[in-house]
């Protein structure tokens, strides 16, 4: 187990004859810091640099600026196996040749561990990892989520591994299959308390693994929090959008005297409001989440009209889709409210729910 740290982190995949000036940047800038120990997730959108961050932490690329510390020792020259850092990958990494046990046994064997301990811990970890029916098993009778179970079981067998990589590790996997090897990943963190970084594009992946998660775009940290803190306080409009279901409703603003002005309603707001948006006038962004707007369906002081133009069933709740000419909100609202498609609604946007955004940051 081990504390992980990034330290001014850039990596160009561009040759040193490719002048400065020109150099397109994976990553830029990074410091990250994962306590020993810790669930961690790696979020953004594919392409924005999660993999390159992943091999930079195993040893399998040089960053071309920067330092990573394992405990804080700088292990940016060593080779990966000196690192003591395991990767389970998108495609389980299993050798077909073997049946279970000895897929698991592997690593110690690797290690020339006594085969009386392998046994012991090979046990152990198949106990963990639901997989004690299956050690005789041939690998190619097995499903993806199984192979997958054993690529993160000769991860963690090891007892001197500092950490686990877990770069979208369910992307092969099966829809029927992906929520049990979701909780087991977390469980398995949970009981080992391994420093874990698991790398995903899916924020519900990145939401439920993990109690710290950081948000990478285009190769640069934007945000870093829980999964509440990154839900509730947003730093930027993307940020709002890209976490939740759905995503943070983003209309373009403006203050005028002391109301919000949108392209066709207005909404007045508090001096307490107007004080915390200060000199930023033009070019807001509106943001409310589909959870807090409140509907009505008759019309209210204060509320503005919409026209339902979708319902999208849930089971548990409902997601309306609300257009008035320029403007759409979704709302997530309860079973009961008893609303159909074309029915005219009353909205409100409670002030202490209003996150709004100013060149792209949060000022409220
Ligand atoms: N081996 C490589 N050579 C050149 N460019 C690469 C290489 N690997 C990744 N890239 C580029 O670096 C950026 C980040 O890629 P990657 O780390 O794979 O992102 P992610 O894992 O988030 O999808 C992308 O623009 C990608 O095209
Ligand atoms: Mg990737």
């Amino acid at each position: 187990m081990a504390r992980i740290e990034l330290e001014g982190i850039s990596h160009t995949y561009d040759p040193p004859s490719v002048p400065e000036t020109q150099r397109e940047y994976a990553v830029s800038n990074l410091d990250i810091s994962w306590p020993d120990g810790s669930a961690n997730a790696l979020l953004g959108p594919s392409g924005c640099g999660k993999t390159t961050i992943l091999n930079i932490i195993s040893g399998l690329l040089q960053p071309t600026v920067g330092r990573v510390l394992v405990d804080g020792k700088d292990v940016t020259p060593l080779a990966p196996r000196e690192r003591k850092i395991a990767q389970v990958f998108q495609f389980p990494v299993v050798y077909d040749s073997m049946n279970v046990f000895d897929n698991l046994a592997f690593p110690l064997r690797n290690q020339k561990v006594p085969e009386k301990a392998i046994g012991k811990k090979v046990r152990e970890t198949a106990e963990i990892l639901d997989l004690e029916d299956l050690l005789k098993a041939r690998i190619t009778r097995l499903n993806a989520a199984d192979k997958q179970k054993i690529s993160l079981g000769r991860s963690i067998i090891r007892e001197d591994t500092a950490a686990v990589l877990l770069d979208e590790p369910l992307t092969v996997i099966d829809p029927k299959f992906k929520g049990g090897l979701r909780r087991k990943l977390r469980e398995v963190q949970n009981r080992l308390k391994k420093t874990m970084v698991y790398v995903t594009h899916d924020q519900h992946e990145a939401l439920t693994f993990a109690d710290n998660v950081t948000i990478i775009k285009d190769g640069h940290l934007i945000q870093q929090g829980t999964p509440h803190e990154l839900h509730s306080q947003p730093a930027s409009p993307f940020i709002g959008y890209f976490i939740g279901s759905p995503g943070m409703n983003l209309l373009d603003c403006t203050l005028q005297d002391s109301a919000l002005q949108f392209s066709d309603f207005h909404l007045p707001v508090s001096q307490e409001m107007k004080n915390k948006l200060g000199s930023a006038g033009n070019g807001l962004k509106f943001g409310i989440r589909p959870e807090v707007v409140d509907i009505a369906t008759r019309e209210q002081a204060g509320a503005v009209a919409f026209t339902v133009s979708v319902i999208e069933y849930t089971g548990a709740y409902r997601v309306l889709t609300c257009d008035r000419e320029s403007s759409r909100i979704k709302a997530r609202v309860s079973e009961s409210i008893p609303v159909t498609e074309g029915d005219r609604i009353w909205v409100s946007f409670p002030e202490e729910k209003l996150n709004l955004f100013f060149n792209e940051k949060r000022i409220v």
